[in-house]
């Protein structure tokens, strides 16, 4: 049964997903209306039962990646009192986190930080919702002034509300290589977005021995790798990649100058050519790669290995995964490897893939308006490129890294972002309502004459 909320009386924007980038643009929005701009009535639809960002993945030593001072706000308005440095004060640690003398506070405590963030705007969100998708609802001479947002509640009812604009930041889609598609649903085989949920099923968290493998030479791998040996004596790791070596983050200071708010503009105004040659330039500040401390911890348990001659855990670099297969109960891997050629098969308890994200889902919810898309390409605002029919502005945070660089899909950008989503919405949140009333007050003209 679909539950329909007043249609006459849309919101002015539904943002899909509640995680940092829609909860930064909360505070824009919010800041905004508070010194004098438009106060827009505005839902975000979060698909989590309660605010979460990454829960699946914090385990202890987690840290977080980038500096506390890129919060969700503070490049945007250091006085905000939505800043990481004020969340410190309001839970009386801001002394003890000043002796810590880090700008990396664990994961967990930021994720303690948007939680108290996301309390704020309780009455404007709505957790255990995940969106479906977005139609557009389109009126006798072919214009479309409301969306229809649909989603599905916790008791499996679809809810469909209407909203002049929609703003989707759904972040990544756990990536599965193909090999593992026959392993769907099967709890031995999961991706790292589940680490936690799916360890706690596994036999080595009664305390059994198991074989693991853990997929992926990224900062997911790495961490996985390292939970399983500190806190599962019991479980012997394979970590399994196709390159050569783990290799760090660059963030060093310079190269770190990509991440700054300015940067987007750079990027941005670049041909389609030059764009591509910049994220291939700077892949290694995000992707396939592990922060440096982190590398050397691993270094030092295999090196511990060898001076024990105690082989517990294997790193099998420059490894293809050719198939995987159910044999005995087992998860076997058959191997290639890259340098000789030859092929060998493992059998694992449990394979971990730590194979990153694919940014698709804005695509999957946004189809039924594809036909009047652009192929999902964005303007400098994150507005979709539209044909003039659709006169409600869609917006995506998160899916344009190919046009605006490498800090989209991160924390760095959020502050910046935000203002600009906030400003260009109420730019053409207003600039739809005046041609509406024009249109009308010609209708009403065009009917008396
Ligand atoms: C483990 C991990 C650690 C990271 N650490 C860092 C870091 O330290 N620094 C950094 O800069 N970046 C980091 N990142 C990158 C990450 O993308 C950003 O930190 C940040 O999460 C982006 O925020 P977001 O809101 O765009 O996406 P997300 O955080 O992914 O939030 C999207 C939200 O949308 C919800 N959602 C999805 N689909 C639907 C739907 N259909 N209906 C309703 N809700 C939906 C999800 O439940 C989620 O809450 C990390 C990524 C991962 C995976
Ligand atoms: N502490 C933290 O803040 C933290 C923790 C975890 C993640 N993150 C962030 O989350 C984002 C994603 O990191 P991630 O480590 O999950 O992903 P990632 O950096 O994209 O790494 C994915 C890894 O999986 C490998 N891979 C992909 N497909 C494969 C296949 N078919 N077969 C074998 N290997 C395959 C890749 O290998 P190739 O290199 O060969 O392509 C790569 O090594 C990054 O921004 C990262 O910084 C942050």
């Amino acid at each position: 049964m679909t539950q329909h909320f007043n249609p006459t009386a849309p919101h002015d924007l539904i943002g899909i997903g509640f995680g940092p980038s829609n909860l930064a643009l909360a505070i824009a929005l919010q800041e905004r209306a508070e010194q004098g701009g438009k106060a827009f009535d505005a839902l975000f639809l979060e698909r989590q039962p309660d605010y979460n960002w990454h829960g699946n993945t914090l385990v202890a030593q987690s840290e977080l990646q980038i500096s506390f001072l890129k919060d969700l706000v503070t490049l945007r308005n250091p006085s905000s009192r939505f800043s990481f440095v004020n969340y410190l004060k309001a839970h009386g640690r801001l002394v003890d986190f000043i002796n810590l003398g880090t700008f990396y506070p664990c994961r967990m405590e930021y994720n303690d930080y948007l939680r108290w963030v996301a309390a704020q705007f309780a009455g404007q969100s709505r957790y255990g919702e995940q969106v479906l998708r977005v139609e557009p609802v389109i009126e006798a001479d072919g214009r479309v002034q409301r969306l229809n947002v649909i989603s599905q509640n916790q008791q499996g009812c679809e809810v469909s509300r209407q909203t002049r604009s929609v703003i989707v930041s759904t972040g990544g889609t756990p990536k599965i290589p193909p090999a593992f598609a026959g392993f769907k649903d099967d709890p031995r085989v999961f991706h790292h977005a589940r680490y936690l949920s799916a360890m706690a099923t596994q036999a080595c968290s009664r305390g059994e021995p198991m074989r693991i493998a853990v997929v992926g030479a990224g900062q997911s791998a790495a961490e996985a790798f390292i939970d399983l040996s500190d806190n599962f004596p019991n479980v012997q790791v394979d970590m399994i990649l196709r390159a050569a070596v783990l290799k760090p983050a660059d963030d060093s200071p310079f190269v770190n100058e990509i991440f700054g708010p300015d940067y987007t503009d750079l990027v941005f105004n670049q041909p389609e050519t030059e764009r591509e040659r910049l994220i291939r330039e700077y892949h290694n500040t995000n992707y396939s790669v592990v922060d440096l401390d982190l590398i050397e911890r691993i270094y030092a348990i295999l090196y511990r290995q060898k001076v024990s001659g105690i082989e517990r855990h294997a790193f099998l670099c420059r490894r293809i995964i050719e198939s995987a297969s159910d044999v005995d109960g087992r998860v076997q891997l058959q191997l290639r490897d890259l340098a000789t050629g030859s092929t060998e098969a493992r059998r694992y308890d449990a394979v971990i893939l730590a194979t990153g994200y694919e940014r698709r889902s804005h695509r999957e919810l946004l189809a039924p308006l594809k036909d009047y898309l652009d192929d999902f390409r964005v303007d400098r605002d994150y507005q979709l490129l539209a044909r003039p029919e659709l006169e409600t502005p869609v917006f995506i945070q998160g899916f344009s890294q190919h046009s605006h660089g490498l800090s989209d899909t991160l924390l760095s950008v959020l502050p910046a972002r935000s203002g600009e989503i906030a400003a260009a919405l109420e730019q053409r949140l207003e600039g739809v309502s005046q041609s509406h009333a024009l249109h009308e007050a010609r209708a009403l003209h065009s009917v008396s004459a």
